[in-house]
Order: structure tokens, then C-alpha cells, then sequence
């Protein structure tokens, strides 16, 4: 099989080799992929999506996997314009891929579908939004894509009015709404399904740390470490999840004919009145991606090409037992801004885990340099989530960069 997978960090680093050690004889393509994932995959350089259409076209791919969201949203959409090439896609059509491309659009999707979130205001202007601060604290969120930096939880008003002012009268995220809603409290947890059509398949759980310092402490980051394994949950709450949320969401997609095929990612707070939706995600989560991926077993990608097709295939799937613990080395700076060019040391010392490179580059002679925010994720797995940290903290601390930044409690705060 030709497949294609748009996206160029850690994720789809991290899904690529996963379909690269699918069982057959698959030839892999990146768009625009990085050096990193070129070890695996053919680069495709052609300057946009209608290009890349064509191209794939020409090229006879069998099957187009997204792995970041932005493709799903532009022009007419990653998956609109492959169903006219016939090309199968895995990620929804652009309708559909609201869910994550606005928040207002989320919000009233999960409203008019009864399913759990925080109750909220979309506010239009400055004003409004001002007005809606009420109690404290209080979560902000930009209604539109603003790479991971959209949302601001705010403890005081000074704060909350201080996000207004940048977000809604000096524009930093470009024109657009503000979504107002009142905080929910609880551990976090990232659900991951499968949809296609009517049918649902729901994956290893998984259990991200978005900001940038430990304990929690710091801005948010697009994330700085996952944890990823079946006892994540009990068995109950899963249900419970399934029940409230996964099947309304794909009861609501059908009742407003949106169509989907393709990895949803479920953003849920688990608060003491029960799981509740923070947002959707159109994709895989990055880095809980990375932290997943190692323990698929099966064959990925003939589920993923017989699901892009309309037949979901849950038998060809399964997860390892066991905990995956994932941590990203960050490079000077981040999240306020990055560091390009610290050259990366220790890469080939690391034994018996995996490193997928989020934001790297190869210098001119050919050594690995930073090149982004998030720059590299280390993931070990073991049959303990202790084991599993450990491994992982053991071996990313062979990695070295100036200005790596690394949080020290990933798998160990929000479990004990
Ligand atoms: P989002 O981009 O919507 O996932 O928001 C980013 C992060 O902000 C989430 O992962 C949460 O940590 C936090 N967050 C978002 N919405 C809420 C909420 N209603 N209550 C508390 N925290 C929230
Ligand atoms: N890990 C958060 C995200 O992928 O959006």
C-alpha cells in the first residue's frame, strides 16, 4: 500500500513508524514530513494542498492519514478533496473538523447534544466579554486555531481582562470570537476513538501534561509529557464515558449530518459530578501520540485503510498491556517563543526506548539541531507505570541541548 500522512512532528513521527511496522510491505510518505521522519518516509514537496492532491493522485496513493489538524480546515478541506480524487482519507471532512477549528461551533454542538461541558457565553466583543466575568476562576478560550495558546485560565479578573484586551482589541490571534466558560476541576484525561460513519472504536487512554513547569506550574504548552495505559481508568468510568459522551457525540455527528471518519480525540475533566468535555480534537493528540503508538499491536495500517474505507475493524487492533510514559525535551524559551540551531547530543545512546522527533532539523553536518518549541520525545514502556518512568527519565537524560527544558513529574503527578 502507498500511504500519506500529512504532518511533520512528534506525532506523526510517531504514527509513521507505527504504520511502518504494520504487518506488509508498505511505502510511506511524508507531507512535509521532517529529516527525522525522512528516514521513514519519502518527503513530498509540492507548495499546497490542491498540489498535494494532485499529486497524490498521480501517484497512485491508496490512502491519506491526517495528523495535524490544520489540512482538515483549508481550502475545501483535506478529506472534501480527497473523496473527489477517490482517494481515502483518514480524518473528517471540513464540516466535521469544526468541532476542533472553533470552539463556539464545539460548544453548541455539545449543548444541543446534552452531552457534559462547562457552561459558557460567546462573546463578540471586548465588552461582552468583560461583562461576563463572574466568577473566579475563569477559563477564556479564542474561538478559532491559535496553535495550543487560545485558552487562558484565569484565577483573577485582572488576568481574565488582561487576555481579553490581547485577544479581543490588539487581535495577536487574528479576528474572532471569545468563548467565556466557568472552570471545572478534576484530573484530565484524553480519550481517543476511532469513528467512522455510525461505528466507533474507542483506544488506549492516555493522560497529558500541558504546562511548561513541574506541578503544574508555568503557561501551557502544546504538551510536555503523556502517560498512556489501559488501567488509566477504571473500567466503570470508562463506561460511563462511552455511555455520556462517545456515543452522543457520534449520535449528534449523524443528526447534524456531519461526516466523520477518523481518529476523535476527547479532551475530558473528570469533576465529581462525572466526565465532562473541555474540546475536541479532529486528530491524535501530540504528544499523547507518541505515548500510545509503541503499544499498538495488530495491523495499524489495514485497520486504518479498511476504516478510511468505511469498515471499522476493531480485531485487527490492540494495545499492549502495561504503562507508556512519554517526555518531551522543550528547547530555550518555549512556550513564549523557541530556540532553533542547539545542536543535539546523546541521541545514539538512548537504548530501549523510543525517540520521535517533534521540532528538529539537521544541520550541515548532518547532526540533529533543535528546531521548534517541543523538540524531542523520549517513551519507554513497562509493565509498571514506576518502571515506565523511570526507563523513560533514565534515557532522555542522555539527551542534551542548550536550554532543554524537561519536566521532572510526568507519570507521577495526578496518580499519586
Ligand atoms: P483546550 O484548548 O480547550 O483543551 O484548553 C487547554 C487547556 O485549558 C485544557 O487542557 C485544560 O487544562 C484547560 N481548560 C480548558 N477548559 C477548561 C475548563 N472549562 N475548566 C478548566 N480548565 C480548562
Ligand atoms: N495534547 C494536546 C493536544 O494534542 O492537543
Amino acid at each position: 500500500m502507498k500511504i500519506l500522512v500529512t504532518g511533520k512532528g512528534g506525532r506523526e513521527h510517531a504514527l509513521i513508524t507505527a504504520l511502518s511496522e504494520s504487518p506488509g510491505q508498505h511505502e510511506l510518505f511524508a507531507y512535509p514530513g521532517s529529516d527525522a521522519i525522512a528516514a521513514l518516509a519519502t518527503r513530498v514537496e509540492v507548495p499546497g494542498l490542491p498540489e498535494l492532491i494532485t499529486w497524490m493522485k498521480a501517484n497512485a496513493i491508496d490512502l491519506c492519514v491526517a495528523g495535524e489538524e490544520a489540512w482538515l480546515v483549508k481550502d475545501r478541506g483535506l478529506a472534501n478533496l480527497c473523496e473527489e480524487a477517490g482517494i481515502p482519507c483518514w480524518g473528517p471532512f471540513k464540516e466535521a473538523a469544526q468541532l476542533e477549528a472553533s470552539k463556539a461551533f464545539a460548544k453548541d454542538f455539545l449543548k444541543r447534544h446534552a452531552i457534559p461541558t462547562a457552561s459558557y457565553t460567546v462573546c463578540t466583543s471586548a465588552d461582552e466579554a468583560r461583562a461576563a466575568l463572574t466568577r473566579f476562576p475563569i477559563v477564556l478560550k479564542f474561538d478559532g486555531l491559535a496553535a495550543g495558546k487560545g485558552v487562558a485560565v484565569c484565577p483573577t479578573r485582572e488576568e481574565a481582562e488582561d487576555f481579553i484586551t490581547e485577544v479581543m482589541e490588539k487581535r495577536v490571534f487574528g479576528a474572532g470570537n471569545l468563548v467565556v466558560e466557568t472552570c471545572l476541576i478534576g484530573p484530565e484525561l484524553s480519550v481517543f476513538a476511532s469513528l467512522c460513519d455510525d461505528q466507533y472504536h474507542i483506544l488506549m487512554p492516555a493522560r497529558d501534561y500541558k504546562r511548561i513547569r513541574d506541578n503544574d506550574q508555568g503557561p501551557n504548552t502544546g504538551g510536555m509529557g503523556a502517560v498512556a495505559s489501559r488501567e488509566i481508568v477504571s473500567t466503570e468510568v470508562l463506561a460511563r464515558i462511552e455511555r455520556e459522551i462517545v456515543q452522543p457525540t457520534v449520535q449528534g455527528l449523524i443528526k447534524d449530518g456531519l461526516r466523520y471518519r477518523g481518529f476523535l480525540y476527547f479532551g475530558l475533566m473528570l469533576t465529581p459530578e462525572g466526565p465532562q468535555v473541555i474540546e475536541y480534537n479532529c486528530r491524535f493528540g501530540d504528544p499523547e501520540a507518541e505515548a500510545v503508538m509503541p503499544m499498538v499491536r495488530g495491523d495499524f495500517a489495514g485497520y486504518v485503510f479498511e476504516a478510511a474505507r468505511g469498515k471499522l475493524k476493531p480485531e485487527l487492533l490492540h494495545f499492549a498491556e502495561g504503562w507508556s510514559v512519554c517526555l518531551i525535551s522543550a528547547s530555550a524559551g518555549y512556550p513564549a517563543s523557541s530556540r532553533s540551531g542547539d545542536v543535539i547530543s546523546g541521541l545514539e545512546a538512548v537504548e530501549g526506548a523510543r525517540v520521535y522527533h517533534c521540532g528538529t532539523r539537521r544541520n550541515d553536518e548532518g547532526r540533529f539541531e533543535t528546531n521548534g518549541g517541543r523538540v524531542l520525545a523520549v517513551v519507554a514502556q513497562a509493565a509498571s507505570r514506576d518502571a515506565a518512568r523511570d526507563k523513560a527519565y533514565a534515557e532522555s537524560a542522555k539527551i542534551r541541548f542548550d536550554g532543554l527544558q524537561r519536566r521532572s513529574d510526568i507519570g507521577r503527578m495526578h496518580f499519586e
